[in-house]
């Protein structure tokens, strides 16, 4: 009966050591969400203007071709496309943060796992930030704030802007959300605007036209939003600050 209670006692030893040697170096989900907010607030400065770009290419745009008096109903259905395409750039905005920490923890390489094998980086003691230099020194692929911020240019930034373009090209695809969503408000707001009384066919007509230029406009923004949505080093005036953020995370 002697040796359980040293056996215990050994096992508690180990435990402790093992605890003691391998602190938590991985970057947790308030992390997660902090990292993925920084590059998000960065990404809709950068998109906002490509979606005014979009908003004003449909209103000057969305009727051309039809003919007759479409006063009426311009008024109503321009109403309809500036609510949506603001709701649907919150949307987009919104989603960013969920896409963006699938980007970076989720994707190969993933920034999960132990940083001790070999050790580059002492952790700093509770609410003292990591530093640059062990930006600098985190030279391989693992969990810690540190590895995120040395593989940034490398990993990080190329691999969020891929997705987004994915998703907002996605989006805007024929049958993807935001064309769907659109498509059905403006033929709502046609519908009630009353515009063409009972003329059903006149109506069709209409609507033919309009979601024919509609899909147009949506095929060129997801082109621009593909070319212009951090063209080359347009994103990187935002990395100091997204470190400096990022370094803050135990
Ligand atoms: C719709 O018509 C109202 C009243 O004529 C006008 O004030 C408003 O600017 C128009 N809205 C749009 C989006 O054309
Ligand atoms: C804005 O839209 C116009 C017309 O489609 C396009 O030529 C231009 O490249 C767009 N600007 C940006 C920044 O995408
Ligand atoms: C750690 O970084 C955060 C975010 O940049 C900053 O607000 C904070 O002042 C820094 N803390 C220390 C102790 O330097």
């Amino acid at each position: 009966m002697k040796f359980l209670p040293s056996l215990i006692t050994i096992y508690t030893i180990y435990t402790t050591l093992l605890l003691t040697a391998a602190p938590n170096q991985a970057c947790e989900q308030n992390c997660r969400d902090g990292i993925s907010l920084a590059f998000c607030n960065s990404y809709i400065q950068e998109w906002n203007p490509l979606f005014d770009n979009f908003t004003t290419n449909l209103l000057n745009n969305l009727y051309k071709d039809s003919n007759g008096n479409i006063d009426q109903v311009k008024n109503a259905t321009n109403i309809a496309v500036l609510n949506q395409v603001n709701k649907l750039k919150v949307d987009f905005s919104r989603s960013c943060k969920d896409i963006v920490q699938n980007s970076i923890f989720l994707y190969e390489p993933k920034f999960k796992g132990q940083c001790q094998r070999p050790l580059k980086v002492i952790q700093p003691k509770n609410g003292v930030n990591w530093t640059l230099t062990d930006c600098q020194n985190q030279d391989y692929v693992c969990g810690n704030p540190p590895s995120i911020c040395h593989f940034m240019d490398k990993y990080v930034k190329p691999r969020n802007v891929g997705i987004l373009k994915e998703a907002l090209s996605g989006r805007a695809s024929v049958d993807g959300d935001f064309t769907g969503t659109i498509t059905i408000a403006i033929e709502d707001a046609v519908t009630k605007s009353g515009a063409f009384g009972n003329d059903q066919s006149r109506m069709n007509t209409f609507l033919g036209i309009v979601t024919t230029n509609l899909r147009h406009e949506l095929d060129h923004f997801a082109k621009d939003f593909n070319d212009g949505f951090c063209f080359k080093t347009s994103c990187d005036k935002y990395d100091d600050e997204i470190k400096s953020i990022l370094l803050s995370f135990p």
